[in-house]
């Protein structure tokens, strides 16, 4: 198969795939999708073969506009509207029960759905002019890094899909919030590009779901099935260094072998002289930090290290999400530096 590559102008072109039951990644801002029609089994499978996604990992639904919400749930409480007045279009996916409308392939056969209205004006117009839901997981092979330029979606789909919509780098970088809204109080699922802290605000008390923030043991079942699957993973074993900035540094300095790669607040590029060194943004920039994540790992990859060091933000705002997929990059090797 030839994968076609359109430009971000021709959206209703592109849309014309969606409609034919093909596959098509999509820019959005937090990183590119893997397109399908919604509402179609068959081209919701291809897929599932596409990226090597297991068949019980559900996909998000993503919409063109906050309205289109209630043609595939049922009993949307309150909440949903508020977070969609707040959040939508934007990196904030909501889980609520499903309607009839929604293929068993595309929930795993849960009965509930992740709904999206993605703030991409190449992705809403994709979405408009086929009329349908887009059914989307992330546009990597499964367990490599989400793909955040449309030439990551190339490295790893260039031959399996049909067609690609180049709409630049993506401006969040990492992945949606997930928020669970079928339960009392609300859980989050993924950490991502909406802050905990921000939902917070519209909703009061949100439960952090045990997934999002560690790997989950034998026996434990994961709410949002993604999260237990390895991901993110380079080649090289990656350590991730917890703590004061300096202090990671030095650690990280004195623990790292001279094939190592180093991924580092660009105020700590002195330290690393003589490394592979990729600059992860300044240690205060967490919006840099996002964008550059997925794109580091990738580059590590490419460079042949022989293990990878992480720097890590704090866990407010987005450093929650960046904490989170850094760790399962390193299968949760995380160094807590003491203070
Ligand atoms: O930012 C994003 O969310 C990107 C862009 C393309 O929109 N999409 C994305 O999709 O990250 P994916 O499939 O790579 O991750 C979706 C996650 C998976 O962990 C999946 O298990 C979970 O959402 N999920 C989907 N539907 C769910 C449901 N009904 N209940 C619980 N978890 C669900
Ligand atoms: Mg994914």
């Amino acid at each position: 198969m030839k994968t076609r590559v359109f430009e971000s102008h021709q959206a209703e072109e592109a849309a014309e795939l969606i409609r034919q039951g093909k596959l098509l990644a999509i820019p959005t801002e937090t990183v590119y999708g893997l397109g399908a029609d919604g509402l179609n089994s068959k081209a919701v499978a291809k897929i599932f073969a596409a990226k090597g996604r297991p068949e019980d990992n559900p996909l998000i639904l993503h919409i063109a506009d906050g309205g289109w919400m209630k043609w595939y749930c049922r009993d949307l409480p309150p909440e949903a509207g508020r977070l969609a007045a707040a959040f939508w279009p934007g990196p904030l996916t909501l889980i609520v029960k499903r309607g009839d409308r929604v293929p068993d392939i595309v929930t795993a056969g849960l009965d509930t759905v992740g709904i999206r209205c993605p703030d991409h004006p190449v992705a809403r117009a994709v979405i408009s002019a086929a009329g349908v839901p887009i059914a989307a997981p992330s546009a990597n092979r499964s367990g490599r890094p989400s793909p955040t330029t449309a030439a990551h979606v190339l490295e790893d789909m260039d031959g399996l899909i049909d067609g690609l919509i180049d709409g630049g780098p993506c401006t969040v970088g990492v992945e949606s919030t997930i928020l669970d809204l079928t339960c009392v109080p609300p859980r989050l699922l993924r950490p991502g590009g909406v802050a905990l802290e921000a939902l917070k605000e519209v909703l009061g008390e949100i439960v952090v779901d045990d997934g999002a923030l560690r790997t989950l043991g034998e026996g434990e079942t994961a709410r949002a099935p993604g999260m237990k699957y390895r991901h993110y993973a380079p080649s090289a074993p990656v350590t991730v260094v917890r703590g004061d900035p300096d202090e990671t540094a030095a650690y990280i300095a004195l623990h790292a072998g001279s094939a190592a790669g180093i991924l580092c607040f660009d105020e700590y590029v002195w330290t690393f002289d003589g490394y592979k060194v990729i600059l992860f943004g300044s240690k205060a920039d967490k919006h840099v930090q996002a964008r550059r994540l997925f794109d580091a790992l990738r580059a590590f990859d490419e460079a042949g290290v022989t293990e990878i060091w992480a720097q890590c933000p704090d866990d407010a705002g987005l450093g929650l999400a960046i904490a989170n997929r850094l760790s399962k990059a390193a299968g949760f090797r995380v160094v807590e530096v003491p203070q």
